[in-house]
């Protein structure tokens, strides 16, 4: 294992020695390459540079106390990306290619799979995108599927705490008919703004409600909402927002242990009676919510400095699952490293 400082990590970039790659030519889609180099040479007309035609993926390996490495639902994230690909014209990228890679990119990695006790982990990033060149508005015809591994910390500072988020009614992330739904990069490039402006507030993340009404709630910048009343789970119906794999997971976790689960649209009213609220996805896993501030109008929902009871213990059972401690019953995980 590599001499880094674990447990100082932030979730930021660290190169790894190797990425795996994978080009789609003549319709098809070639063999997986192996590769030390962490730049690309893309053409300067390429469509990915340009017409935004951009995809990528974020899951995590996890180095667990019974010494083995495991992944947390890849093919969650193949199929995402899949979706995407329909979304912006891409070819698919098949499931077995995606975890094959994955797989690798592990392994090749394995210096670099943070020890269990530093609470880091390995973050994978796969992206495809379109190298064709064209100057016209057009899709591609090649493109690159690449994955790279770096070892992440947590996503906020302090780790399981509550912190406040605030709305954001002056931009929207993404159009109900657009990209939301779709992990491109044009969503975050239109969530940029907000989000610098909630950091200056001393947010850690704007939340926007959605972008016809402004009046039912989408998501927290890169992460679902979920709020908790009467043992219930309720989480946003929206086609705006990113389906994340980790909501699915607390979803499902949260029927285990015997809440009721709503996926449906909230109103921004019903901010006021949840007793519990969060952010949730692959980097932080939960994110409880301190408070939430719409500054315009001036109202303040809050849920308290500490995280709620119901969202600690689906935080402990997630965790536990991706960390082979609690059983495995749905099957999520894959032991890349034995
Ligand atoms: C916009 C957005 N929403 C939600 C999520 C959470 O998704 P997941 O749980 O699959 O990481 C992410 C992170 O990938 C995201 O970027």
């Amino acid at each position: 294992m590599k001499n880094l400082d674990w447990s100082g990590l932030s979730f930021g970039y660290v190169p790894t020695d190797y990425n795996v790659r994978c080009y789609y030519r003549n319709g098809k889609w070639g063999e997986i390459e192996i590769s030390s180099d962490e730049y690309l040479k893309l053409h300067m007309a390429a469509t990915c540079l340009h017409y935004g035609q951009e995809a990528f993926e974020g899951l995590k390996a996890y180095r667990c106390p019974d010494g083995k490495v495991r992944l947390f639902r890849a093919e969650e994230n193949a199929a995402r990306l899949q979706q995407t690909c329909r979304g912006i014209v891409m070819p698919e990228v098949p499931t077995d290619l995606f975890i094959e890679m994955a797989e690798k990119v592990v392994r090749l990695n394995q210096a670099y799979i943070p020890p269990y006790e530093s609470g880091a982990s390995l973050y994978l990033r796969p992206l495809l995108i379109g190298t064709s060149a064209n100057v016209g508005v057009k899709p591609s015809k090649e493109y690159l599927f690449l994955i790279f591994a770096t070892p992440v910390g947590p996503y906020f500072k302090g780790g399981f705490v509550s912190n406040p988020y605030v709305i954001e009614r002056r931009f929207d992330r993404a159009a109900p008919l657009g990209t939301g739904k779709y992990k491109v990069g044009g969503n975050y490039a239109a969530s940029l703004k907000a989000n610098k402006l909630a950091h200056e507030k001393g947010y850690v993340s704007e939340f926007y409600l959605d972008s016809k009404e402004k009046k039912y709630v989408d998501e927290c910048g890169a992460a679902n909402f979920f709020g908790i009343k009467n043992n219930t789970y309720v989480t946003p119906k929206s086609s705006s927002i990113l389906p994340s794999i980790t909501n699915k997971s607390l979803m499902q976790i949260a029927e285990d242990l015997g809440m009721k689960v709503e996926c449906r649209p909230i109103l921004e009213e019903e901010l006021d009676t949840f007793e519990e609220a969060g952010a949730c996805g692959t980097a932080a896993v939960i994110s409880p919510i301190s408070h939430l501030d719409d500054i315009e109008t001036g109202k303040v929902y809050s849920y308290g400095d500490k995280p709620g009871a119901w969202s600690t213990k689906l935080y402990e059972t997630l965790r536990g699952i991706q960390y082979g401690t609690v059983a495995d019953k749905h099957g999520w995980t894959r032991v890349v490293i034995d």
